[in-house]
């Protein structure tokens, strides 16, 4: 890699890809592209942007992460604005590869949210045909979009580009406030309650939900290598395996030195009871797996957590 145009690159998961493709490459140009730097969601600006950028000389990558989304119960109450900013986003990073950046390889992040609510492992044949849960529709959508999008610009203009689908993400640099995606949300929690001596930690639902999880650092290593190797339109890039929310909390409690009890409430919003990614073509084609094992990865981000608080 040379020249590298990471879009959501000061995000969670974007500075992780930003600051591994600088150790890995570091005649390398990197640019990360967050709201500060540039509105993606502006077809002027971008462009205008991208013209500059442009001037420097040739880009070989578009890694695009950006995108608006939120955990918990926003995307309930909010579909319409992830809808619009969501399709800016895609649709405006599509054409401003096409127009500014053709010789670039564009690599997309997309989410298993896209999947329907099937209780078995999703191929990647099920991003067709199927609907995506309701509260998550139109987000997923976006995502789906994003997905025709590079076919479209493949076909049409002769773009290079290829997909991953990631699962859950955790790991140092996430978001530990209460609001936050499960697992930073519960280390969060567990972390603050073993240090305040706090009785009991409440963890949403009965515990009973299953969600995928794939450490950050994995996760980086994967997008990196897709960017590189793949040309894939879609690859799930997980572990193949599902975890309880119980199994979970219990890895985090321990990890995070907490001797109180879990109290789980289940009148809180949990999302959909299962999601696990069919992660064969990942093998076949890419030849990766992911190295880091959930309790090993739980107890990375926990002293990671610890450090951050001092
Ligand atoms: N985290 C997960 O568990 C997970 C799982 C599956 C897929 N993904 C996908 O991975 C990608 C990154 O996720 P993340 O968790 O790292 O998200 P994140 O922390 O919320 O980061 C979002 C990024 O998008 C940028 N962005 C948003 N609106 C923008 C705009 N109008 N103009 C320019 N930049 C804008 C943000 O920039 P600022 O912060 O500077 O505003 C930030 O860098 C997303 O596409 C997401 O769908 C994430």
């Amino acid at each position: 890699m040379k020249r590298v145009i990471v879009t959501g690159g000061t995000g969670f998961i974007g500075r992780a890809v930003v600051e591994e493709l600088r150790r890995r490459y570091p005649e390398a140009e990197v640019i990360a592209v967050g709201s500060a730097t540039v509105d993606l969601a502006d077809e002027r600006a971008w462009f205008e942007w991208l013209g500059e950028v442009r001037e420097g000389g040739p880009v070989d990558h578009l890694i695009h992460l950006a995108a608006l989304y939120k955990a918990g119960d926003w995307p309930v109450h909010h579909p319409a604005t992830q809808f619009n900013v969501n399709m800016k986003l895609n649709v405006n990073a599509l054409e401003g590869w096409a127009r500014f950046l053709p010789e670039a390889k564009l690599t997309s992040v997309l989410s298993y949210c896209m999947y329907p609510s099937l209780p078995h492992a999703h191929p990647e044949e099920e991003l067709y045909g199927h609907e995506p849960e309701d509260y998550l529709f139109a987000y997923a959508m976006t995502k789906k979009a994003l997905l025709i999008g590079q076919r479209a610009y493949r076909q049409e203009h002769g773009l290079r580009s290829a997909s991953v689908v990631l699962p859950t993400v955790y790991g140092p640099g996430d978001s530990f406030a209460e609001n936050s995606h499960v697992v930073g949300a519960l280390i969060g929690k567990f972390v603050r309650a073993a240090r305040s001596g706090a009785r009991e930690v409440e963890v949403w639902g009965d515990g009973s939900q299953e969600r995928e999880f794939l450490y950050v650092g994995d996760a980086v290593d994967g997008i990196i290598a897709a960017a590189l190797r793949s040309d894939e339109p879609a690859l799930n890039l997980g572990m193949g395996e599902a975890r309880s929310i119980a199994e979970l909390a219990q890895w985090i409690k321990d990890a995070a030195g907490f001797d109180g009890e879990i109290r789980y409430n289940q009148d809180r919003f949990v999302g959909v009871k299962t999601r696990q990614l069919d992660v064969r073509r990942m093998r076949d084609t890419l030849g990766w797996t992911a190295p880091t094992s959930l309790p090993e990865g739980i107890a990375r981000t926990v002293r990671w957590y610890e450090a951050q608080l001092g």
